[in-house]
């Protein structure tokens, strides 16, 4: 992450400008639309003069005249004012979608090593949250920049020609409330990040505990993670006591960054007009003009404090976005006999110890080859390596025919039982799913209980193999197949991967002898 701050803001406005160019459009439509805003505001503020003016003078037409015009300056607005909003929550709500579209690839691209280690609560924090932050900003602060500025320059040139001085008395202490509210922003600069990080952790812990409450109520352990949890809420909380301070003193200071020019203007305008220098109508409009001249000093605060927040948010969602990726990962199609060759190959997960150390084999045809090894010794870290999930520091694995894999920890999506077989192969039809449940030992209970939720382990781990079944492809890689299982069922089981491995190639990682015993070949880590 870059660390001055002049890069902090140009990777943070480039970050921005990429996620609104593509609709681009919208954010022109809404800044011609703020110019054309301008034109009215000066007009009428024109016309507030002349009213002023005119019924001092006395002259009723003018009066109705200028009544008629303020209605269809309020018709004007009004209409430029909706088309605006429009635009701007259509910008914002489009590069929300955008980008969380945008990490959802990415995530689902990166590359394995890299995807276990995120955890999930901060990732998600990210997506939700952190977006969130950087498109408020995009449709808030952020569509204000053009409008701003133009209607500052477009009202200080009117009233500079007016009177020049007036001008430049009324503005000599905006410096100081700049640099005073600014040098707040810097102390808020540190905050937002430790409010996201916070937040994202917090949102892991919740993460986990949801997905450990078996072992959080059988060991009693509520209180324990309620007081983490605790912890990391009542930091957020500080780090909020914190911005919501110097969000209050920058808003004071705001406040007499604007309020002071108003009183300066009144007092010298005042004397002017008493001197026969200045109409009352001038004095009134030109007053109504200073918001628009005072706004962007007021605004351009709030646009660096909602950039901060941005560029906080923004670094988390760069450091998404710098998973490294995979590139394109299909299976290509493979007619042939399966063949595997691993050639000298050589893993770690940390530098330093290593899992694989010069391991080769090679098979070619139908047949099974079981890995064996006590816990710990590398079966799984192997298949991995087979699978592509991860690449070997050394030597090289090559392999005819696409894979599928039944994984040591089953994993079900939020789904029905057959659609969480047909993600093998999304063209299957129900029948073939049932087949390849039966064939798994799973059509009993698949066919009457149809939430995921209610499976055993075993149960489960008959999902994975039907699915693996269904897929059809010419190499199998099983990690501990029927490690939950019964000797009845296991034997359903192991009857249907020797059928199987008369046309397939299967790599079997195995503790059970009988499984074992169905291999040809044998390899020990
Ligand atoms: N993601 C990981 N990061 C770091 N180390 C890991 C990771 N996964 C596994 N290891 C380590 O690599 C070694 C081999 O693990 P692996 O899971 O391949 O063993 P295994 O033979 O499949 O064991 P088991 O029979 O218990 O399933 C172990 O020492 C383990 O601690
Ligand atoms: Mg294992």
């Amino acid at each position: 992450m870059p660390r001055d701050n002049n890069s902090r803001y140009k990777s943070a406005a480039k970050f921005l400008w990429q996620t609104i160019k593509p609709h681009k459009e919208l954010y022109i439509i809404a800044s011609l639309i703020a110019l054309m805003l301008v034109g009215t505001g000066l007009v009428q503020a024109r016309v507030t003069q002349s009213l002023i003016d005119n019924t001092s003078d006395g002259s009723i037409e003018s009066i109705y005249f200028s009544l008629l015009l303020f209605v269809a300056l309020i018709t004007i607005n009004g209409t430029l004012t909706y088309i605006s909003g429009i635009c701007v929550s259509r910008l914002a709500a489009k590069s929300g979608c955008d980008l969380k579209n945008r990490i959802a690839h990415l995530l689902l691209h990166a590359k394995y090593g890299e995807i276990v280690k995120q955890q999930a609560g901060d990732t998600l924090q990210t997506i939700g949250a952190d977006t969130g932050v950087v498109c408020d900003f995009i449709g808030g602060d952020l569509i204000g920049l053009f409008s701003q500025f133009s209607m500052a320059l477009g009202v200080l040139i009117y009233v500079l020609f007016i009177n020049p001085l007036l001008v430049l008395i009324t503005f000599v202490y905006t410096p100081i409330g700049m640099f005073f509210t600014l040098s707040l922003n810097r102390e808020m600069n540190k905050l937002y990040p430790m409010r996201a990080e916070g937040e994202g952790r917090a949102l892991s812990t919740l993460e986990q505990v949801l997905a450990t409450i078996p072992v959080i109520k059988s060991f009693i352990a509520e209180k324990q993670i309620r007081e983490k949890l605790s912890r990391e809420y009542n930091a957020v909380y500080k780090t909020d006591i914190k911005i919501s301070k110097w969000n209050a003193l920058m808003q004071t200071a705001c406040s007499s960054t604007a309020m002071v020019p108003r009183v300066v203007y009144l007092i010298f305008a005042g004397h002017m007009v008493i001197n026969g220098n200045l109409s009352v109508g001038t004095l009134l409009s030109v007053f109504d003009l200073l918001t628009y001249v005072i706004g962007p000093t007021v605004y351009l605060l709030f646009l660096l404090n909602g950039l901060n927040r941005s560029i906080a948010s923004i670094n988390r969602i760069a450091k998404l976005q710098e998973l490294p990726q995979t590139g394109n990962t299909e299976q290509k199609e493979y007619r042939g006999v399966p063949h595997i060759k691993i050639d000298n190959i050589s893993f770690s997960y940390n530098q330093g110890t290593p899992v694989i150390s010069n391991l080769s084999f090679e098979h070619t045809g139908a047949g099974i080859v079981a890995i064996c090894g006590k816990s710990g010794s590398g079966k799984t870290t192997l298949l991995d390596l087979i699978a592509g999930l991860y690449k070997p520091d050394n030597g090289n694995i090559e392999i005819h025919g696409a894979v599928s894999v039944v994984t040591q920890d089953t994993y079900l999506f939020n789904d029905t039982i057959i659609e969480n077989v047909r993600i093998a192969k999304p063209s299957a039809t129900d029948l073939q799913v049932f087949q390849a449940l039966h064939y798994a030992g799973a059509d009993n209970f698949a066919v009457e209980n149809n939430d995921f939720t209610e499976l055993s382990g075993g149960q489960k781990q008959r999902i994975a193999l039907a699915r693996t079944i269904l897929a059809d492809a010419p190499i199998w890689l099983l990690d501990e197949p029927t490690s939950a299982l019964d000797s009845d069922t296991e034997k359903i089981v192991a009857e249907t991967i020797k059928n199987v491995a008369k046309g397939k190639l299967i790599i079997i990682s195995a503790h059970r002898q009988s499984l074992i015993d169905l291999a040809q070949r044998r390899i020990d880590l």
